[in-house]
C-alpha cells in the first residue's frame, strides 16, 4: 500500500512538472507598427501558435523597433537575444548574403506571381540554405509590395533626383539605384526616417504606402510618385539553435502556423498599400504624381543596368531565372487572355 501511495505521488509529482513546465518563449522583434502587414501576420502568427500549443508556447511582439533597430536586430537573433525576425531581404548584406538583394533590383519583378514564384521556388530555397551557415534558419518570405519615392520636391525625371539625399536600406544595389538616378543615397536604421526628413538630414526616401503612412511619412514629404519601381519583402527568420532544440512536435506547429499566418499576410499586403494611398491622398499633405509611361522607361533606362552591375554579387544564374520565371508567367498570362472569350 505504502509503495503504491509512494508511485501515486510520484506520477502526481512528474504530472504536475509537465503541465507547471516554463512555457517556450518566443520573442519577435519587428521594425515596423502593428498596423502593417508584417504587424498583423506577427500578431496571426502569435495567436495560432498559443492557443494551438495551449500556452505551452509563447510569442511576444515587439513592434516599432521597441527592443532593436534594422541591423542590432539580427545581432541580437544570432547572440538567440529574440528568436524571430521578419528583416526586408534589403539587410540581409551585412550578414554576408548579399544574394538577397536580388529583390532589390529595381524593375527586376514585373508582377507578383513572378515574385512568388522566386520566392518560393528554388531561389527562396537557395536563399534560406545559405542563411543556415550564418546560424538562421528561415521560415517564410513575406510580401510587402512595390515601392514608391517620395522627397520635397517633385520626381518625375531622372534628372530631377540630381544631388537629393535619398535614405536607403542597408543594401548595396539600393546604394547603386539611388547613383544610377544621380542622387545620394544614405543607408539609415528604419525608425530614424520618420526625424532625419522632417529634420532635412535627408531629402527624400523609398517604401510601400503601408510603411510610408504608418510612419507618418507623408506629413513631412511634399511630393510623392507612385513609380513601383522596386520590391520590399521579408525573410522570416529564427535562430537555427533554437530551432533545432525545439521538439519534431513543436516545430511542426510552428511550420504551420506560420504557413497560415504567410497566406494571410500575402492576401493583406495589397490593400494595406491601396488603404495607405488613399489615407495619404485623403491627408492632403502631399502632392501625387503617377509616372508616364515616357517616364517610366527614362527611369529604366537609368536603373536596368544596375542588374548587370550587380551580376557577380547575386549570381548571374539567380538574376537568369527571375528572368525566365518573368517570361513564362508572361507567356502563361498571354494563353489565359487568348482563351477568354471576346467580350460582346
Ligand atoms: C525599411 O527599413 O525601409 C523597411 O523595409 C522596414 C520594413 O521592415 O518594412
Amino acid at each position: 500500500m505504502k509503495k503504491i501511495n509512494v508511485l501515486l505521488g510520484m506520477l502526481l509529482l512528474s504530472v504536475s512538472a509537465v503541465s507547471l513546465a516554463d512555457p517556450v518563449i518566443m520573442k519577435f522583434s519587428h521594425v515596423v507598427a502593428p498596423d502593417t502587414p508584417k504587424g498583423k501576420a506577427a500578431e496571426k502568427f502569435k495567436q495560432m501558435v498559443e492557443e494551438r500549443s495551449k500556452g505551452a508556447m509563447k510569442v511576444e511582439v515587439y513592434p516599432n523597433s521597441q527592443l532593436y533597430k534594422d541591423r542590432e536586430e539580427l545581432e541580437a537573433l544570432q547572440l538567440g537575444a529574440v528568436q524571430l525576425l521578419a528583416p526586408s531581404m534589403a539587410k540581409f548584406g551585412p550578414l554576408g548574403a548579399r544574394e538577397f538583394e536580388l529583390f532589390d533590383l529595381p524593375f527586376m519583378f514585373p508582377n507578383k506571381e513572378t515574385l512568388y514564384r522566386a520566392m518560393d521556388g528554388a531561389i527562396g530555397k537557395r536563399l534560406f540554405t545559405k542563411l543556415e551557415t550564418k546560424g538562421i534558419t528561415g521560415l517564410a518570405y513575406w510580401d510587402n509590395g512595390f515601392k514608391q519615392m517620395s522627397a520635397n520636391k517633385p520626381m518625375h525625371k531622372v534628372a530631377d533626383f540630381n544631388g537629393l539625399k535619398m535614405r536607403i536600406q542597408s543594401s548595396k544595389v539600393l546604394d547603386a539605384q539611388m547613383k544610377a538616378l544621380g542622387a545620394m543615397p544614405q543607408v539609415m536604421a528604419f525608425s530614424e526616417v520618420y526625424t532625419a526628413l522632417q529634420q532635412g538630414v535627408v531629402d527624400g526616401t523609398e517604401n510601400p504606402m503601408s510603411n510610408m503612412y504608418t510612419q507618418k511619412m507623408h506629413e513631412v514629404q511634399k511630393h510623392l510618385t507612385l513609380s513601383d519601381h522596386g520590391y520590399l519583402g521579408y525573410a522570416v527568420i529564427t535562430n537555427k539553435k533554437f530551432w533545432d532544440g525545439l521538439t519534431e512536435e513543436q516545430r511542426k506547429l510552428i511550420a504551420q502556423a506560420m504557413k497560415e499566418a504567410t497566406v494571410y499576410e500575402r492576401s493583406i499586403a495589397q490593400q494595406e498599400n491601396d488603404d495607405s494611398l488613399a489615407k495619404v491622398r485623403a491627408a492632403k499633405t502631399t502632392e501625387i504624381y503617377t509616372l508616364s509611361d515616357a517616364e517610366r522607361a527614362e527611369w529604366m533606362k537609368a536603373l536596368v543596368p544596375v542588374h548587370k552591375e550587380f551580376e557577380s554579387v547575386i549570381g548571374k544564374e539567380n538574376i537568369q531565372e527571375v528572368y525566365d520565371i518573368a517570361a513564362q508567367v508572361a507567356k502563361e498570362t498571354a494563353a489565359a487572355a487568348k482563351k477568354k472569350p471576346a467580350k460582346k
